[in-house]
């Protein structure tokens, strides 16, 4: 079988969904890579890297023609003149206006979105938004020291001592554990809060102190754990505890989600002007909304001389690694599901069954069927 990459590259996307580092072991397993002229190029990769491995790059006219499989990094891809039956596996997005895709169910595509993937020990090298969580909180660290008008880590200099930044990671799940990781690798004193019980020991693991908000978060994880929603009467208690606390902050790192809906507003305009001037909020959950209500997605503002970054697709940022993880993601996945090159889908294999959102005509994620409200 045939599988195409096309350039998803445009002004917020950086990253490209085949590197050439899997094409071996894509040819290794049966089948042909075809690449569009143009992709990966932002991501730091070449038509002769992609060529060397043992790929054909042309036209994207005339790879559609010949594609069977498409890896693909957002649903744009669906745009694209797909063959009838073709086989689209990626990050479709399915939570952001899952209705849209249901134009595809009479073009007879099998549609694979890898955010639905179980979070089992077995999926997790399939797992595309435990990769660019990875990604995104390394990156919101970086961004937040280069904006900070300190220094992050403690010096002892002849001309005086100085102390650590403080840091505060807000949502303690693959990004925000990341952040605390990378922010106490650079020096800082890191502190970490989560409304999950379970992220109490994960933050500690990290090295980061754990705030506790004096009001109890029952039920605040779902069976697969993530969060759930709490309320809006939460929220506010949240919002108050905030604006008490994030002035003995310098950097304040938000990443509160929960699966399917826009991010809770946990900073309020008061919390920000509370804050100390030059602090920094980097909000990657900006794509959502955000955390903190003053957030401007895809802009870094300054309000009440707090600096807001609100940049969306933080992975896109560092589209190497990002794309190199990524790809690999999707090749894993890819050879899951078959054999000797062809594509072989047990409907009974919980991996295939909640990320399959439609095949032949039929919608068959039972998560999928949840987002757009059907039995
Ligand atoms: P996410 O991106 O959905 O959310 C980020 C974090 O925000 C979560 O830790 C969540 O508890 C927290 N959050 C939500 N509402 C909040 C609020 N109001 N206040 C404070 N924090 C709030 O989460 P992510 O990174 O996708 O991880 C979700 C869970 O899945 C975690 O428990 C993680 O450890 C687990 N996981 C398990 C994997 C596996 O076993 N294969 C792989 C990846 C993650």
């Amino acid at each position: 079988m045939n599988i195409c990459c096309f350039n998803e590259a445009d002004n917020v996307e950086r990253r490209v969904a085949i590197t050439p580092d899997v094409i071996p072991i894509l040819k290794k397993s049966g089948f042909n890579v075809l690449i569009e002229s143009g992709a990966g190029i932002s991501a730091g990769f070449s038509a002769e890297d992609y060529v060397e491995k043992g790929a054909v790059v042309g036209a994207g006219d005339e790879i559609i023609e010949k594609c069977d499989i498409v890896l693909a990094l957002s649903r744009n891809v669906l745009n694209r003149k797909l063959r009838e039956g073709a086989v689209v596996i990626g990050g479709l997005n399915p939570y952001d206006n899952p209705k849209e895709l249901l134009r595809y169910v009479d073009r007879r595509l099998t549609l694979f979105s890898l955010e639905l993937i179980p979070r089992i020990t077995k999926a997790q090298s399939m797992d595309i938004l435990t990769s660019m969580g990875f990604i995104a909180g390394y990156r919101a660290v970086i961004l937040a020291a280069s904006y900070l008008q300190k220094v992050i880590p403690m010096m002892s200099t002849p001309a005086g001592l100085i102390t650590p930044a403080k840091v505060l990671v807000i949502g303690a799940g693959v990004a925000g554990l990341t952040a605390l990781a990378i922010a106490r690798r650079l020096g800082a004193d890191t502190y970490g809060y989560d409304v999950r019980p379970a992220a109490k020991e994960q933050i500690r693991s990290v090295g980061a102190k754990v705030v506790e908000m004096p009001v109890e978060a029952t039920g605040a994880e779902d069976r697969e754990g993530y969060a759930r929603y709490m309320g809006e009467d939460f929220y506010a208690k949240q919002r108050m505890f905030f604006e008490e606390i994030l002035k003995d902050f310098d950097i304040v790192i938000t990443t509160a989600a929960v699966p399917g809906r826009d991010a809770p507003k946990l900073i309020s305009e008061e919390a920000v002007k509370r804050m100390k001037k030059g602090s920094i909020i980097v909000d990657v959950v900006a794509d959502r909304g955000g955390n903190c209500v003053l957030t401007q997605p895809g802009e870094v503002v300054t309000r009440y001389g707090v600096v807001i970054i609100g940049y969306t697709n933080l992975p896109s940022q560092l589209p190497y690694h990002a794309s190199i993880l990524y790809s690999r993601n999707l090749v894993n996945f890819l050879l899951y599901i078959s054999k000797n090159g062809m594509i072989n889908i047990n409907i009974n294999d919980e991996i295939v069954s909640d990320t399959l959102i439609m095949h032949e005509g039929e919608i068959v994620s039972r998560k999928f069927k949840e987002l757009i409200g059907v039995k």
